[in-house]
């Protein structure tokens, strides 16, 4: 028993059980509802939308989207917004009459496109609870064919050219978005991660310039794709296309108070596998934004841009125009951000952006267990990061081949738990260069295990989780942890129960359960209520029948407690 277990919990809700059923589970005294649910409609063209067979491709990009991630609320002139990504299709559910939920056809990829992107939509609280506002003027669906602008350093690059756009400054659509992130000026950042799984070859002996071949090695663009695009989509056939990869895996902005807002791709942001994108403002108001690379053994980044914020002034280049660095961890916590430069490289600066792992490895960063979310304090100086496992961390090199013996905040090898690293920037200025960092939290099994595998000191057999992955702090500092692991409740996991969500107290390390998923779904995406009185909460991918008993369905939940106190 640690030290914490005698001092009172900061929090005011009784913790609970970890589970294995098909449901969601609350602390006493809270409720929940399902507000949204892939396929329900946003628009009353969309009535009726029927998903029992996958759902038909008419009206397929007027109803939200599948698998619900990374998600922001805005209020504007009295109304409030949410901006939510829809990761990827769960292609056996979309198109069950496909062999093994590969498309068969144009329209087959079509309902796909339609379902992936993002959803802007207006919510309202009524006496019946929360609601969708169907019609509602800021609705909006961004699917894989949505025009976009590409701006910053690499904006108009050769290799961001295609015969479509021989500009290299337009694209079509945002692709495998996970987490998100929102700026001071309100707009919705949506981060591009997976997307080399869109692409495939026609011809598997195309070969490629060695740039672009070193590219897709790093990236992992292959001749076989995940959804079969290629088939009947010839832009996402490398041997036509070798550019349009370049073209995807970046941060896109998007304004949610403006339906007819072109959505913007910043390049200066780095290209890579985007988790999400955590904004803070310096002391002086730049931009510091913090991103990780989620792929076993890559990095952890951060952007810091020239100019400076000021609330209602000209925003134009600051996602865009700055430096972006690459994080080195030292073993005796202290740890300093390396900036991507052509001396620290040797590369250019846009190919540094394009190709940012390249230039990171270049830079000697530090190789991470799966950087998942970064969250900054709205309360204390610091930042934490989910390292969400690594089952190759000592065991085999990354794609580019970097050393990814243990280090010090990824200290275990074939790492299957997951760990929360935090910094806290020199001068609490997280413009700054060095930092100091420590473990928050390392999952584990401390009911199986005796070694590091048992968890750091804040796990006890009430609290076990593994596989952190969503993060967001709250206004009162508390830490919330969604979880993306294994749910099979045994061996190694014994006691973990269903993909959760909990929080966490940032000074005395103190970890309760305070949601649980139904089976088979990952935990993720988390934003507030104007009032913050209602937790907006997304449950992805569940298993079984949930939410309603039929085909289970990627929804998203409001959390409230029953007195309509403030949630945590
Ligand atoms: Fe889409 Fe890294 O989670
Ligand atoms: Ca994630
Ligand atoms: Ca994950
Ligand atoms: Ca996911």
């Amino acid at each position: 028993t640690s030290a914490h277990a005698q001092t009172a919990s900061r929090f005011a809700f009784t913790p609970i059980a970890a589970q294995t059923d098909g449901t969601v589970h609350v602390p006493e005294g809270y409720e929940w509802q399902v507000l949204m649910r892939w396929g329900d409609p946003l628009f009353s063209e969309a009535d009726g939308y029927d998903i029992t067979d996958g759902g038909p491709v008419e009206n397929s990009d007027k109803v939200f989207g599948e698998n619900t991630d990374g998600m922001e609320t805005f209020s504007f002139q009295g109304h409030q917004l949410i901006a939510i990504n829809h990761e990827y299709p769960n292609r056996k559910i979309n198109l069950p009459a496909a062999q093994e939920g590969v498309p068969a056809n144009a329209d087959d990829v079509r309902k796909l496109q339609n379902l992936q992107g993002v959803t802007v939509m207006e919510i309202a609280e009524t006496p019946d609870g929360w609601t969708v506002v169907k019609d509602s003027p800021f609705n909006r669906r961004i699917h894989h064919n949505t025009p976009m602008k590409i701006v910053g350093p690499a904006a108009g690059h050769d290799l961001l050219k295609t015969e479509a756009d021989p500009t290299g400054t337009t694209s079509l659509g945002t692709m495998n978005n996970c987490g998100s992130g929102k700026t001071p000026w309100g707009t919705y950042l949506t981060c591009e991660e997976n997307f080399n799984g869109y692409f495939g070859s026609s011809n598997e002996s195309a070969t490629y310039t060695p740039k672009v071949a070193d590219g897709f090695k790093r990236y992992g663009i292959k001749a076989e794709s995940w959804n079969g695009y290629e088939l009947f989509d010839p832009r996402f056939d490398t041997s036509k296309n070798p550019n349009e990869p370049h073209r995807v895996g970046w941060v896109v902005e998007i304004d949610p108070t403006d339906p007819n807002s072109t959505p913007v791709k910043h390049t200066g942001l780095g290209r890579f596998k985007h988790e999400n994108a955590a904004v803070e403002l310096a002391k002086d108001g730049r931009i510091v934004v913090y991103m990780g690379d989620d792929e076993r053994g890559e990095y952890l980044y951060k952007f810091v841009s020239n100019g400076v914020y000021t609330p209602g002034g000209d925003t134009e280049g600051l996602l865009d125009d700055g430096t972006l660095y690459v994080a080195k961890f030292n073993d005796d916590m202290s740890g300093e951000w390396v900036p991507l430069t052509p001396e620290t490289t040797g590369m250019d600066e846009a190919e540094i952006l394009i190709f940012a792992r390249i230039a990171a490895s270049e830079a000697g960063g530090t190789t991470m267990d799966r950087p998942e979310w970064v969250a900054t304090s709205p309360v204390l100086a610091e930042a934490y990061c989910c390292l969400t496992n690594n089952k190759n961390r000592g065991v085999k090199p990354n794609a580019g081949g970097d050393d990814t013996s243990v280090n010090g905040p990824n200290p275990r090898e074939a790492n299957k738990y997951g760990q929360i690293v935090r910094w806290r920037p020199a001068n609490q200025d997280h413009a700054e260069t060095s930092f100091q960092w420590d473990l928050y939290v390392m999952a584990g099994n401390p009911t199986v295990h005796s070694d590091a595998y048992a968890g750091s000191e804040n796990v006890n057999e009430g609290n076990l989780f593994n596989s952190p992955d969503g993060m967001m702090i709250d206004s009162t500092g508390v830490v919330w942890i969604q979880t993306d692991g294994n749910d099979d409740n045994e061996g190694d996991f014994a006691g973990h129960g269903n993909n959760q969500m909990l929080a966490g107290d940032p000074i005395t390390g103190e970890i309760v359960r305070f949601m649980t998923g139904p089976n088979g779904c990952e935990v993720t995406g988390l934003t507030w209520s104007a009032d913050r009185r209602t937790m907006f909460v997304g449950i992805q991918h569940p298993g079984g029948s949930w939410p309603d008993g039929g085909t289970p369905r990627s929804s998203i939940i409001a959390i409230k407690r029953k007195d309509n106190g403030l949630v945590g």
